[in-house]
């Protein structure tokens, strides 16, 4: 099964010159918490902007090179999905925009943390149809004047 996470704009904002937008501490933690001791799935963009490799989850990169310090680099993504889509084991999709709109189809739960904000960007979510999900507010949260709230999302 695999789950989306990403921290979203109000404008579906997500990146800005292969880095982060938005660095709100809780949301960071809550990113830990959530993917830890699971697989994580990314795009090669996202593995390069890291500082380092995710501890305690198993680094998955999606790119058509091998990428050495990766635990395991996938080059063919429809083969990919096709192997784990039915496993119950949640495996975590982490960005960025060009593998989420590749995964969204196929993800049963996202898990977004909406910003109350929309900051200029070069990567956005993808669009998503809102109706085909049961929406659930884990908890809402502010980091000065930045409201944001944790939404989990699992498909109808
Ligand atoms: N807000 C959030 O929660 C969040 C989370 C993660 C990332 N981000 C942001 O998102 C941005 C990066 O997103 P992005 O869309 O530019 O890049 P990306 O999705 O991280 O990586 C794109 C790369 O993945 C590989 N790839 C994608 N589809 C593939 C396929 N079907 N087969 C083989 N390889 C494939 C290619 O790598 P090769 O060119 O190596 O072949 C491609 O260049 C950054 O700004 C990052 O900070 C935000």
């Amino acid at each position: 099964m695999f789950s989306i996470i990403a921290a979203v704009g109000k404008n579906n904002a997500l990146g800005k010159n292969n880095d982060l937008i938005f660095h709100i501490k809780e949301d960071m933690d809550f990113f830990r918490k959530t993917t830890t001791g699971h697989k994580v799935v990314m795009g090669s963009r996202t593995w390069y902007s890291l500082p380092a490799k995710l501890k305690n989850r198993e680094n998955i990169v999606v790119s058509e090179e091998i990428i050495p310090k990766a635990d395991k680099t996938v080059s063919d993504l429809k083969d990919y999905i096709a192997k784990n889509i039915d496993t119950p084991e949640e495996i975590f999709i982490i960005g960025g925009g060009s593998i989420y709109a590749q995964f969204l189809p196929y993800a049963k739960h996202l898990y977004l943390t909406e910003v109350d904000d929309s900051p200029k960007a070069d990567v956005f979510f993808p669009e998503f149809d809102r109706r085909n999900y049961r929406r659930k507010t884990i908890k809402h949260g502010n980091q000065g004047e930045l409201k944001y709230t944790f939404v989990k999302y699992t498909k109808k």
